[in-house]
């Protein structure tokens, strides 16, 4: 049990969507989020919104998480102003949404780099503390992608599934290294924060939309009570099952799911007005 009240949670890409809402559900628990994303501006509307809705002060900080030197920078500032962060998730992330052949190589390097590298970058500044005092919690928030690739995806779902083999392996070491510094990987499927705008599920009653609110208090309560992976919703749990099948066979199983054409009207974030 990680008992968030007097703590400090980190969050990265804290200024929108899940982020966002997570630094609200952790300040109602009691705890101080610290957030990070690319500018200060866009932080800027976050923390009014903690303020407002919990009465907590949260900080924020502009950090590209794919600058290895910017996230050291961060995090100096971070232990100088706030303190050691109890809790670290791993947020931000990014989607290209489209074929591999129309997805150009920068796009591709972007997703590994914010989906993908920063983990070991973020996670790296903060774990020694960690280690050294054996507690704490690093949050890896992946997808239902890390557990299936998906038409459309070859760059997010491979970036994905990275995390997911990120977590699990950094979970064991910890086991013997700090025994009470915790892992939990998020894998959901899509949520309502825009990120994926246009996705359409083929069965909303087996494979909803999932809504951002609920998805970041699911994922407070899953770091309140150690879970150690929260994916949600729960058919996608039965996936790993699924993989004894001959790969034609589950390719058939996605393809009857509507999961290989959920991306086909993908539009992703609204342009600002
Ligand atoms: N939405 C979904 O359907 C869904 C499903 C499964 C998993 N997830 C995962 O859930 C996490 C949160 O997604 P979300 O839906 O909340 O997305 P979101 O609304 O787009 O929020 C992501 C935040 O990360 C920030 N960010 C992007 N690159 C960054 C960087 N290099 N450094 C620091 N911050 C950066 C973004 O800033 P900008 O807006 O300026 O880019 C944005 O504020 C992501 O890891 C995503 O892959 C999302």
């Amino acid at each position: 049990m990680t008992d968030v009240r007097g703590r400090i949670a980190l969050i990265t890409g804290g200024a929108a969507g899940i982020g966002r809402l997570l630094a609200v559900e952790l300040a109602s628990r009691g705890a101080t989020p610290v957030l990070w994303d690319l500018d200060e501006e866009r932080l800027e509307p976050a923390l009014a919104d903690v303020r407002a809705r919990t009465g907590v002060t949260a900080r924020g900080f502009a950090c590209d998480v794919t600058d290895r030197e910017a996230v050291h920078r961060a995090a100096e500032l971070v232990r100088a102003e706030v303190g050691d962060p109890d809790v670290v998730v791993n947020n931000a992330g990014v989607v290209s949404g489209s074929r591999l052949l129309d997805t150009p190589d920068t796009a591709i390097e972007r997703t590994f780099a914010v989906n993908t590298l920063a983990l070991y970058w973020v996670t790296k500044a903060f774990l020694p503390a960690m280690v050294a005092r054996n507690r704490g919690h690093v949050v890896t928030v992946a997808s239902a992608a890390g557990l299936v690739g998906v038409a459309r995806q070859t760059d997010y779902a491979a970036s994905k599934h990275a995390a997911v083999g990120f977590d699990e392996s950094l979970r064991v070491e910890l086991h013997t290294l700090a025994p009470r510094v915790v892992t939990t990987v998020v894998c959901p499927y899509y949520i309502d924060t825009g990120m994926f705008e246009g996705v359409r599920s083929r069965f909303p009653r087996l494979l909803p939309i999932l809504h951002q609110d609920d998805v970041a208090r699911r994922i407070a309560l899953a770091i309140e009570r150690d879970r150690r992976q929260l994916v949600l919703p729960p058919l996608v749990r039965f996936l790993p099952l699924l993989r004894v099948l001959p790969p034609t066979v589950f390719d058939r199983v996605m393809d009857v799911l509507g999961v290989n054409v959920s991306m086909d009207h993908f539009t992703g974030h609204k342009p600002p007005a």
